[in-house]
């Protein structure tokens, strides 16, 4: 899913004469059509977001822009206790994610994946109070001027930026990281970056300490990364009932563990069947009608041997006492999951699990 068509529209004709002497110009013009038009909306902390193609989904929430990349990405990450973190920040937009990631740490080295070139460009004519953003103005300014045939090169060799789909950036990707920021659209409208196979991407690509952070608390999408072998960890979230999410990939750390009914669902419902796309350039409609199918049959399957159970009754936490007694061990949530599963499927475990 990409940002407002319409907004698109109208950055792209301020791209069309941009020559690097005109950004006082752009500025005062772009802002104030993209604001004229519904699609530029001002947060509650007073820095913008985007609409998204689905009007509903903004590219942030309304609590704060800024807000959200320092609560609900840069501070959870612990990179101000790192020495020089290698981050790789997914579906950079607006850039505030990398904007606070460099705030937090200067010391950050940042590659920056957005599909989008014109969200991009959009930051240079934003008023984003950290000064960081000075830095990646430069490194957006370098791209765009190379692009139109100026030579530019910005000072700053810690930060690359790549327009592209993910997806494709971490297949020809060679390098480690310590901290993934995963901000795409949320899953239900595009699982395009929520699925198995892509999760699994990025964790072979994450150092031994690495961990991968999203504000989707989605159960897919977590049950995709246990199945990916992270351990998932939540932290509580501004703006919003549900927690953000941590993949970690240390099997050894014990982070805090998800809720119990989340950890529950992931087990033992057939909701928690990961999206998948093998090849990496399914469309997210053949995402999500793949996931049905399998839903489907999944739910034939447990049915015929007498093994399902409603999510509904999963939540309330009726299911076999032996198997609830798992969630009071002293376990990661990973390890709970995988052993309510492993027990309570019993010898149709592996059967289950390759629908999955
Ligand atoms: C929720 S917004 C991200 C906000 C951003 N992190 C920021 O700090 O402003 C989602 C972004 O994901 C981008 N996107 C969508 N699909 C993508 C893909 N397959 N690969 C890379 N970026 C993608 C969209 O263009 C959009 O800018």
């Amino acid at each position: 899913m990409l940002p407002n068509k319409k907004g698109l529209e109208i950055i792209r004709t301020y791209m069309k004469i941009y020559n690097g002497s005109n950004e006082d110009f752009i500025k005062e013009h772009l802002v104030k059509e993209l604001i004229e038009n519904n699609v530029l909306v001002e947060t509650e902390d007073e820095t913008y977001t985007l609409k998204s193609e689905n009007e509903e989904e903004m590219m942030h929430s309304k609590v704060g822009a800024l807000k959200e990349a320092v609560y609900k990405f840069v501070k959870p990450s612990n990179i101000e206790n790192l020495g020089n973190p290698r981050v790789l920040d997914l579906c950079s937009g607006l850039c505030y994610n990398a904007i606070s990631a460099l705030h937090y740490n200067k010391n950050s080295k940042i590659d920056m994946v957005e599909i989008c070139e014109e969200v991009l460009f959009l930051t240079l004519f934003l008023d984003i109070p950290f000064k960081e953003h000075e830095i990646i103005k430069d490194k957006v300014r370098e791209y765009f001027l190379n692009k139109i045939g100026i030579k530019y090169k910005s000072k700053y060799d810690n930060i690359n930026i790549y327009v592209e789909d993910a997806r494709k950036f971490i297949v020809n990707c060679n390098k480690k990281y310590d901290i993934v920021f995963h901000d795409a659209f949320s899953p239900k409208r595009d699982p395009t970056l929520y699925t198995y196979d892509f999760l699994r991407e990025i964790y072979k690509r994450l150092n031994d300490n690495g961990v991968i952070i999203s504000y989707s608390s989605s159960i897919p999408f977590r049950s995709a990364l246990v199945s990916c072998g992270f351990i998932i960890s939540e932290r509580e979230s501004i703006g919003r009932k549900r927690g953000i999410t941590l993949g970690y990939k240390n099997p050894n750390f014990k982070p805090n563990r998800i809720n119990k009914i989340d950890e529950r669902v992931i087990a033992l419902s057939i909701n928690a069947i990961p999206y998948r796309d093998e090849t990496l350039n399914l469309t997210k409609e053949e995402i999500i009608k793949n996931r049905n199918i399998r839903k489907e049959k999944l739910r034939e399957k447990l049915i015929k041997v007498g093994k399902y159970i409603s999510t509904k009754q999963i939540k309330k936490g009726n299911i076999p006492e032996d198997i609830l007694k798992i969630q009071e061990e002293n376990l990661n949530s990973s390890e709970i999951i995988i052993k309510m599963r492993r027990e309570f499927f019993k010898d149709i475990y592996d059967e289950i699990f390759s629908i999955y």
